[in-house]
């Protein structure tokens, strides 16, 4: 490519004087230019290729009697059939548009052409408060389009950056005539690819079964990926994946779309007439509008565009990388997050002083280092009927104040974080009683209550001064380090058209004004679990609890999700008890550890009641994640595709080591041997393989002890209750020394089938895994 004095050379210069645009990552290109009529066609978006390809690249579109020509004396010009930048409505084009927009002249019509561009290096952040990739150590540069039709200005911003193969793209429009402009429909982004024989894969689903992975292929028609609850939601994460039929983890071509956006979201995939597929993405139409003020300007979310030609795993690398580098908050992109305790699961909202002080004593003893008062501190709240809205402590239950309870935590050796839940308020709270109108109604409609709470209207910015005032006063009282950010309802009886995305903008702002002066604080948010995981949280909280389910094997489906598009560093992950409080699902403690472990860990029960046999097995759980923790965390993590559908394989890698998670979601009978293909490493080189010791308890294995013990002992009897307290079985230990191609295929040792040589069978059964550390043999 050209260079340009000042530009690195990631947006051919010379060619976009002549209106021919390649915008290059690391391996791919993206590549557009100027047709005769000032539209932006698309031409490709692939693999690297030089801009003088463009003519070759470039689909010829099809001409026939029946579309509508662009212009009367030019039949092969159709909007219809050229693959674009950005499309409007009423000139011909009649696939999903990017703009729906009541223009000066009241009439829905648009048609934006070329004007200009601009090179610039860095990022062009946003400016009216929607959050923005950053730069990092790896420099970006941004391309500049635009566009206008009559005095309405269209602004396209491309930013590309150095380290991965992403395009983020956005959209700016300025109203720049004498009457306003309703906005009906503005995107992120718009691009028409050729057909290729793709397949769609979404990540829906529900509150505690969040970001389940379906995959269709593409048909004639539209799909809508979309949220209405006024957050990106646990029913359809806002990312999508275009993939190239029978693309596997490792081939075929991958194309991803997502959104820096918490808000409603909508990305639509049409295959069109003649073969086309177009994306359009950004903030959802329905039931949004904006009146643009002469004068004024609208900015959408960044959309992000990701590409890999090897596979899903491919992909994730791609977006893995961006997240860290150009999402998450600089301070915390790589930093190992602390092992927490969470009150919720064991006091729910029956906390006090002393059960925080007795869980963080517990979790001091296990090596935990930060304790999490959840739900309940608040005055008035001892259910969740009341109380949210205010933010003074609860004086019975907490008599000496948030700030000696936060001491003495600290004093014990472990830091202190605390639940809240600002954009809420309970109607029976003293906030309501004051102030009602805070809360978001439709005038003249009784409002629609969930968790017997109203949603306050953030938009207001007397009620974001409250909110900032109020959750500062706690962090900087408590000396807080972390907060868990929470939101357990979606929006209802909205008033007004702009509200959704106004409420959005507030968040952001009460966000950064709360966090921004306080960047040593982690944040973690959360909406009932995973109902807001997204990558505008994420530039503000660097992790999210992935899921109010904690159930390890229904975990594997989620964490494997949400694993597509982004890094395990942003899920909070923690080992609960058995059985679980969501399935009922019984599941061994090694395999709550050894899911949880790839994300970032916490352990949410009561600690305290821990036997001293399991105290042992969770502080050698807690002190096996501290020594692995930045490769777990923050290491190339991959989903490897397992030998059987009954088994799940993750792995991540670290600069020394590789850490594997082997699981099995259900047993069967008479199993074949099995396969344990762990990515070949160097081929050559020898590595060894240790198995991470793991422990099962007595009581877990019921009359099934006559098979692993030497002699019979009655399972109900008082000696194995009490051994079970101060003994856990250990499982079969392996260890393996080869090459990194051997690794490929390795044999693991049989699993137990009544019959057991007990040092050469893994015990596992239903939900059964084992973690496994390779590093190079010395
Ligand atoms: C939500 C969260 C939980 C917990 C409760 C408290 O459901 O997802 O983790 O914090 O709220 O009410």
């Amino acid at each position: 490519m050209g260079g340009q004095a000042g530009v690195p050379a990631m947006i051919d210069a010379q060619a976009a004087r002549r209106g021919v645009f390649h915008i290059g990552g690391p391996h791919t290109s993206y590549l557009f230019r100027v047709s005769r009529y000032g539209h932006l066609e698309h031409v490709y978006w692939g693999p690297s290729v030089a801009t003088s390809d463009a003519d070759a690249l470039a689909v010829k579109p099809p001409t026939d009697g029946y579309q509508v020509a662009y212009a009367d004396d030019d039949a092969t010009y159709s909007l219809d059939v050229l693959p674009q930048e950005w499309s409007g409505l009423g000139k011909g084009d009649y696939r999903m548009p990017a703009a729906e927009l009541k223009m000066p002249d009241g009439s829905f019509t648009t048609d934006f052409r070329y004007v200009d561009y601009e090179v610039t290096d860095g990022v062009a952040p946003c400016q009216d408060g929607l959050p923005s990739a950053h730069e990092s150590k790896h420099p970006a540069t941004t391309l500049r389009i635009g566009l206008a039709d009559g005095d309405v200005a269209l602004d396209l911003y491309y930013t590309v950056f150095a380290c991965c193969d992403v395009v983020v793209r956005r959209a700016v429009l300025r109203n720049g005539s004498g009457e306003p402009v309703v906005i009906r429909r503005l995107m992120s982004q718009l691009v028409d690819l050729p057909n290729r024989a793709y397949d769609l894969v979404t990540f829906d689903g529900t509150w505690a079964a969040e970001a389940h992975r379906h995959v269709r292929p593409l048909a004639p028609g539209t799909y809508v990926n979309e949220s209405l609850t006024g957050f990106s939601s646990n029913r359809h994460n806002p990312a999508v994946i275009l993939a190239t039929r029978g693309a596997s983890e490792d081939h075929g071509e991958c194309f991803a779309f997502n959104l820096v956006y918490s808000g409603n979201h909508h990305t639509a995939v049409e295959l069109s007439r003649r073969n086309f597929v177009r994306v359009v993405s950004g903030i959802n139409p329905v039931g949004f509008e904006w009146t643009l003020a002469p004068g004024e300007q609208f900015e959408t979310p960044e959309a992000v565009l990701a590409y890999s030609r090897d596979g899903f795993d491919g992909l994730s690398g791609v977006l893995h990388a961006f997240t860290r580098d150009h999402i998450l908050p600089q301070d915390w992109a790589e930093a190992d997050r602390p092992v927490v305790v969470n009150t919720w699961e064991s006091a729910m909202f029956d906390v006090n002083e002393r059960t925080v002080l007795a869980q963080a004593r517990a979790g001091k003893r296990v090596g935990a280092e930060l304790v999490v008062l959840d739900d309940g501190w608040f005055t008035g709240r001892q259910s969740d009927h009341a109380g949210l809205g205010d933010y003074g402590v609860d004086a019975k239950k907490f008599p000496h104040g948030l700030g000696w309870l936060g001491q003495r935590v600290r004093e014990q050796g472990m830091r202190f974080g605390i639940w809240v839940e600002p954009e809420m308020v309970n109607p029976d709270s003293a906030l309501y009683r004051e102030h009602p109108d805070w809360a978001i109604t439709a005038p003249g409609r009784q409002p629609s209550l969930h968790r017997h709470q109203l949603v306050l209207d953030v938009s207001r910015e007397d009620v974001r001064d409250y909110l900032v005032e109020k959750v500062s006063a706690v962090i900087d009282e408590s000396g807080a380090e972390y907060v868990k950010w929470d939101c357990n309802r979606n929006l209802t009886d909205v008033p007004a058209g702009d509200l959704p995305h106004r409420y959005i903008l507030g968040l952001y702002d009460v966000l950064r004004r709360i966090f921004g002066p306080r960047p040593h604080v982690l944040l973690e948010s959360c909406a009932s679990g995973g109902n807001r995981f997204d990558l505008g949280m994420l530039c503000f909280s660097p992790q999210i609890w992935a899921s109010d389910c904690t159930d390890p094997v229904e975990r594997l489906a989620i964490q494997d999700g949400l694993s597509h598009c982004y890094p395990p560093s942003t899920m909070g992950a923690h080992v609960t008890a058995s059985p679980s409080q969501q399935t009922l699902r019984a599941t061994p403690l090694s395999t709550r550890f050894n899911v949880a472990a790839f994300g970032v860990l916490g352990y949410e029960f009561d600690l305290a009641t821990l036997s001293f046999a399991g105290r042992r097995d969770v502080a050698a759980q807690i002190a096996f994640y501290k020594a692995h923790r930045h490769t777990l965390q923050h290491g190339r993590f991959r989903r490897v595709p397992a030998t059987s559908p009954d088994h799940v394989v993750w792995t991540a890698a670290g600069a020394l080591e590789t850490v594997v998670g082997h699981y099995q979601t259900r047993t069967r009978a008479s199993q074949p041997p099995g396969v344990l293909a762990i990515p070949v490493l160097e081929p050559t080189r020898r590595y060894r393989v240790t198995s991470r010791p793991q422990t099962i308890g007595l009581d877990e294995l019921g009359h099934l002890l006559a098979f692993v013990l030497p002699r019979w002992l009655n399972p109900e009897g008082v000696l194995v209750r009490t051994a079970s307290r101060f003994y856990r079985l250990p499982d079969a230990a392996e260890t393996y020394e080869a090459t990194g191609v051997a690794l490929a295929t390795l044999a693991p040792l049989p699993q137990f089938e009544g019959t057991a040589d007990r040092a050469h069978t893994r015990l596992w059964g239903d939900h059964g895994s084992t973690l496994y550390v390779v590093e190079p043999a010395s």
